[in-house]
């Protein structure tokens, strides 16, 4: 899951500039997904997180780390791309439903990077999810997810590069 957990932060990080919906509202009235969604934190994140596996990938290669999960150069694109289409999807999500850009949206704010990653690998290389995805990793994933976005979170919001410590 590394490629897909370090694109967010990356994007706090380095995010800002044109957003994706261009400033555009939806039918409702609504922006189509808010100023917290930019293509320089969408463009930085996934790269981010595609360097983030290719060391993975040479880790495992160099040294033999077998433990590590059989990563490919697919995998790690599918992995990076997919968690921030998933956080613009609960954007979108989050727009309609009247939620403010940065209001707390618990449980969706936390997941969304997951459900991302594991619908486009689903479509995309549905066998790496039946070879690495086993129920223990999963329920290792759930348990993790929420509290590493809290920690980085926090992190983030201590040090100035987020609004909200959520
Ligand atoms: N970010 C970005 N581009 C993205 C994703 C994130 O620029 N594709 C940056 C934005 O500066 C954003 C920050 O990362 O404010 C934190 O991301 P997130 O918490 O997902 O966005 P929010 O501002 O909380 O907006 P939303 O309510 O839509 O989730
Ligand atoms: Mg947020």
């Amino acid at each position: 899951m590394v490629p897909a957990y370090v694109p967010n932060p990356v994007a706090a990080l380095c995010g800002g500039g044109t957003p994706i919906d261009f400033h555009r509202n939806y039918t409702d009235g609504r922006r189509i997904l808010g100023d917290g969604k930019t293509y320089r934190g969408l463009a930085c994140g996934v790269l981010a997180g595609i360097a983030a596996g290719a060391l993975q990938i040479w880790l495992s290669d160099t040294y033999g780390w077998i433990f590590l999960p059989q990563q490919t150069a697919a995998s790690i694109t599918i992995l990076a791309l997919g968690a921030l289409l998933g956080d613009m999807a609960k954007s979108f999500i989050k727009r309609r439903l009247g939620k403010d850009r940065g209001q707390a949206w618990p449980i969706a704010d936390q997941y969304d990077l997951v459900a991302g990653a594991f619908v486009l690998m689903l479509i995309f290389d549905p066998g790496w999810v039946f070879a690495n995805i086993t129920l223990p990793i999963l329920i290792v994933i759930l348990i993790l997810t929420p509290l590493l976005h809290r920690a980085v979170n926090i992190i983030g919001y201590a040090s100035g590069v987020k609004k909200e410590p959520w």
